[in-house]
């Protein structure tokens, strides 16, 4: 099996990457990555010389690239998860979401298919693409969950993005009959998560005493999943999923943004030896942000009844990790909020 996994370098991707290195030592994975802002390789240093791993630098935008590789490499299989991720970066520059997340996936899915044709078929092929709960829109009714079958009602430019992307795959499988298999996750947490994200963004801001912004009146709910029980979903859906069908991925663990805080400046307060409530007092209100869903929630019930995938952490357990994470790993931190990983990068890989 040669597999490509798309966005290796970035928070999802390296734990997925690191997964299949790990788990598949038979399988040859190669990691295409543009390194953007928010691709970062140390977050693959562990892996980084394992026998089976090899790191493209390359962007998916670019179609005759992807076309080239595809040529040269015969992937088997296509985990893609390069996308532009961040709501409040959409919002101020939409144009770039589209291009990573509609036009480069079209870009994807055209190489893939032309490499799989003209090399004897589909048979033995898949591609998977990894997308998220917030195409489905905001529920309004608190016993309402996001089942495969709910309505797409996307709010964001970036939630408009990975659903026009969603569209193409789906459309593929049925026009061209291609191997496709989707999972739109809910929100993800753990370590190597990029600090412009609410929770590692509070706890590097509770850590050096800055404000910590909470949008609108911290009423928005959104249902948590530890990043490497996202990784293990995947695994699930890649080698057990049926062609052609979604999986709606999530922990049934929904958080209002503000107790999850208060909930954060708890297990601070207790790891930086502060009195109880110290960190809570750094809590600031923020203009809400624009368009902002109310709440997400996912039904997991079909992944968890045919796939078998459970989430293996409680949230607390999860999140105590995440912390224990980031206070370990300063260097990184620091690496990543004074942007010096990406001056690290520059001239250290030609387009390959
Ligand atoms: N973070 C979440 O909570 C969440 C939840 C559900 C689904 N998802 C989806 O999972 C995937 C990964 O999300 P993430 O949070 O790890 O994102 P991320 O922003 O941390 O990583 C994205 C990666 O894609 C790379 N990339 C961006 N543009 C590229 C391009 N044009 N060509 C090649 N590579 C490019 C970046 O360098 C980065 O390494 C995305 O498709 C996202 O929509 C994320």
């Amino acid at each position: 099996m040669k597999l490509l996994i798309t966005g290796g370098a970035g928070f999802i991707g390296s734990h997925v990457v690191r997964l299949f290195v790990t788990k598949y030592p038979e399988y040859q994975i190669y990691n295409l990555d543009a390194l953007t802002y928010a691709g970062n390789l140390a977050n693959l240093s562990d892996i980084e010389n394992a026998p089976n791993y090899t790191f493209i630098k390359g962007d998916i935008t670019d179609a005759k690239f992807l076309e080239d590789m595809f040529a040269e490499l015969s992937f088997d299989g296509v985990i893609h998860l390069a996308a532009e991720s961040h709501v409040d970066r959409s919002i101020t520059d939409p144009m770039s979401f589209v291009m990573t997340n509609v036009v480069g996936t079209v870009n994807l899915l055209n190489a893939a298919k032309n490499s799989w044709v003209s090399t004897g078929g589909f048979d033995g092929k898949r591609f998977y693409h990894v997308s998220t709960d917030e195409v489905y829109g905001s529920l309004h009714n608190p016993e309402d969950f996001f089942t495969e079958e709910t309505a797409y009602d996307p709010q964001s430019p970036y939630s408009a993005s990975k659903a026009a992307s969603d569209h193409f795959v789906r459309a593929y499988g049925n026009t061209y009959k291609m191997p496709v298999v989707l999972s739109n996750c809910s929100n993800n947490y753990g370590p190597n998560h990029f600090p412009e994200k609410l929770i590692p963004l509070m706890i590097h801001n509770i850590q050096t005493n800055k404000p910590l912004p909470v949008y609108g009146k911290g009423e928005n709910v959104r249902d948590w999943l530890f990043v490497v029980d996202h990784a293990r979903a995947i695994d699930a859906v890649f080698h057990k999923g049926k062609l052609g069908e979604t999986y709606n991925i999530g922990g049934f663990n929904e958080w209002k943004n503000l107790d999850l805080v208060h909930l954060l400046c708890q297990i601070m307060d207790r790891k930086l030896g502060r009195p109880e409530g110290t960190s809570a007092q750094l809590i600031t209100y923020v203009t809400d942000r624009a368009g902002h869903d109310l709440r997400y929630a996912i039904d997991a019930n079909k992944i968890m009844n045919e796939l078998g995938w459970q989430p293996s952490l409680q949230f607390e357990e999860g999140l105590e990790k995440t912390v224990d994470w980031f206070l370990a790993n300063q260097t990184w931190l620091e690496n990543v909020t004074s942007g010096a990983y990406q001056s690290y990068y520059k001239g250290m890989y030609a387009n390959r």
